[in-house]
């Protein structure tokens, strides 16, 4: 396995380009199910979660054909039912379920079962399955759904924490195919959604509301292909800005929307980070001593989950007492042990964790567990005194795309290692 080395303490300085946005192109990949014609994705990010997407689709029967960062999709035949292990490996394949319902009026999927930050239940999706004819099953660790007819229905999707990413993105493609008109209410409103939303407009369906909480799909008889370049990635934008500021560095975002990331950008001049902008440049730069700022994740627009555990360590940076709230997801603190070995000073109450910053940090080695808590290490680590080990570092692969070469391309002393 692999590992980050990482030598703290130099300031970020220069140009990044922002990716295509992984949570926008998982679900856009699937969509290409519910046409026999091609459809080509541009700016597709070069990651593992992309890859094997491109493997469950290909197991389906898809032609796949990624060509530098594009991938043209052909879903000429398809079968029914998503590969035992192949679905488990990786939550966000749980969206191939509505595309499959659409196009073949039936769908297997094993169960993708929770992950390090939470159960990861799919009751609303199965939910949504129901209201629109099918009937649904879970046996064997597979969740089934098949029906006659689709027939379009008006579905309230609101769960636990608000609502559902994927679920809305399974529910709006099965009803892009169902006869007549589904409204979703409680729909979540992400950029990712909204991406999704106008591919598959421009692949025939017809939805109107997307990036509102009230979605309306008329179905139609079938869907054609089409060409399509997904949003940059929001997440990974914010990950360079919080580095920005953890290294007291200045970093100015290429392709960025800057539209998209209102609540990070909130958050960050709270904390005293100065975001600048020039035409579709965004430059971050730290304005003089960082101050604590509360976070509480929402659901688009609020703050997002993706970026709790990057806030938190520029917070274990910062002089004085911050409290963050996870709201999304009931396990999403695994970042707080590994932080605390490089020095951070940090309780959780329950849903909250108060960062008591300001205390230099010192590298140690440290475990990547989840996605963004690994990038969460090595933002700290950056700005740490000495060398931190980030291990497990394919964590990190499956979200950032060449994060060990961006950064050093912005002066980080950061290399790729085999895990001793
Ligand atoms: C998407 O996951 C993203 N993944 C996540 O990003 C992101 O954190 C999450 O949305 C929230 O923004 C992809 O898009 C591939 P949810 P998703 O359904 O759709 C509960 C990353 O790091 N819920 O919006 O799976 C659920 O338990 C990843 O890139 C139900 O109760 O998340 C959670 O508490 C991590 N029943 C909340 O809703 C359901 O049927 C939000 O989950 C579905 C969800």
């Amino acid at each position: 396995m692999e590992s980050l080395l990482i030598k703290g303490g130099v300031p970020l300085c220069g140009d990044v380009t922002i990716s295509g946005a992984k949570n926008a192109v998982l679900p856009i990949m699937a969509a290409a199910l519910l046409t026999r014609e091609p459809c080509v994705i541009r700016r597709v990010p070069a990651l593992s979660d992309v890859k094997f997407m491109g493997e469950i689709l290909t197991w389906l029967g898809a032609q796949v054909r990624f060509e530098g960062d594009s991938v043209c999709i052909r879903a000429n035949k398809i079968k029914g039912t998503g590969d035992y292990d192949l679905i488990r490996k990786m939550r966000g394949s749980i969206c191939i379920m509505g595309p499959m319902l659409g196009r073949l009026k039936k769908a297997a999927v094993s169960l993708p079962g929770g992950c390090v930050i939470g159960a990861r239940p799919i009751n609303l999706h199965l939910k949504g399955f129901e209201a629109l004819g099918a009937r649904v099953t879970i046996a064997n660790g597979y969740a089934r759904a098949s029906a006659k007819r689709l027939i379009g229905a008006e579905i309230f999707l609101g769960g636990r924490a608000g609502s559902t990413v994927l679920g809305t993105a399974n529910v709006m493609m099965a009803a892009t195919l169902a006869e007549g008109v589904t409204v979703i209410d409680s729909a979540a409103c992400e950029p990712e959604v909204v991406d999704l939303a106008n591919f598959l407009n421009a692949m025939g369906a017809k939805i109107t509301g997307a990036g509102s909480p009230t979605l309306t799909i008329t179905g139609v008889k079938q869907l054609h292909g089409t060409e399509y370049e997904v949003i940059p990635d929001r997440i990974e934008a914010a990950t360079y800005a919080i580095a920005a500021a953890a290294t007291h560095g200045e970093v100015t975002l290429r392709g960025a929307r800057y539209d998209h990331l209102h609540a990070v950008f909130d958050k960050l001049n709270g904390a005293g980070v100065r975001i600048d902008r020039k035409g579709s440049a965004i430059t971050v730069r730290r304005n003089g001593r960082l101050k604590p700022v509360d976070i509480t994740t929402l659901p688009y627009a609020g703050f997002p989950t993706d970026i709790q555990a990057q806030m938190m360590a520029l917070m274990t940076l910062t002089p004085g007492i911050s409290i963050i709230t996870e709201r999304i997801f009931e396990s999403r603190f695994m970042h707080v042990s590994e932080l605390a070995r490089l020095g951070a000073d940090i309780e959780i109450e329950g849903p909250s964790a108060i960062v008591k910053g300001g205390k230099p940090l010192s590298g140690a080695p440290v475990m990547a567990s989840d996605l963004r808590a690994s990038a969460a290490l090595v933002i700290a680590g950056l700005a740490a005194r000495g060398t931190t080990q980030v291990n497990r570092v394919y964590h990190l692969d499956r979200g950032y795309e060449q994060m060990d070469a961006k950064l050093r391309k912005l002066g980080a002393r950061i290399q790729r290692i085999e895990e001793q």
